[in-house]
């Protein structure tokens, strides 16, 4: 059994990773509207890993015998001004939601719940990735230059990025 202030905590992290899919979806939106279909790819496989996090907790929740609480998504942003300054957001977005994550360790910690922190094991590692992988894309916008060849580069590398949906989700 998950206790009350766990079981709500980890709704809370639902609707944070529902926001990041929101986000990205967003950002995916942008990138198509200036036409660099590559970079909205990217974001859009970002997107879709998301809701395969916000499942995780969604799915860890009812196997503890507790309740999923669905609550309303806020609305993310829908401009930028530039590739890198989309992507510094996304660095500084999954910067957060690592914070977050830490967070419900040292709940779960303090409280002993032993099966809920193995659980945010597998979070705090892919935080480690999701980190490295969004601030790679602005080193590598600052290097080549957010805008000509260098750009169109990157865009075609991004346009590799491929999504696979979990068996179970
Ligand atoms: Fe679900 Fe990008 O962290």
């Amino acid at each position: 059994m998950i206790s009350d202030n766990i079981q709500e905590a980890f709704n809370k992290q639902i609707n944070a990773e529902i926001y990041s899919s929101y986000l990205y979806l967003s950002m995916s939106a942008y990138f198509l509207s200036v036409n660099l279909n590559g970079f909205a790819n990217w974001m859009r496989c970002q997107a879709q890993e998301e809701l395969v996090h916000a499942m995780k907790f969604y799915n860890f929740i009812n196997d503890r015998g507790g309740n999923v609480i669905l609550s309303v998504i806020e609305g993310p942003p829908t401009k930028w001004n530039s590739p890198i300054q989309a992507f510094q957001d996304a660095y500084t977005h999954e910067q957060k939601v690592t914070g977050l994550i830490n967070t419900l360790v040292d709940l779960t910690t303090e409280q002993k719940d032993h099966a809920s922190a193995t659980f945010l094991q597998w979070f705090v590692n892919e935080q480690v990735e999701e980190e490295a992988s969004a601030d790679g894309v602005v080193q590598q916008l600052k290097l080549a230059g957010d805008q000509g060849s260098g750009l169109f580069m990157i865009d075609r590398e991004l346009a590799s990025r491929t999504f696979v949906m979990p068996i179970v989700l």
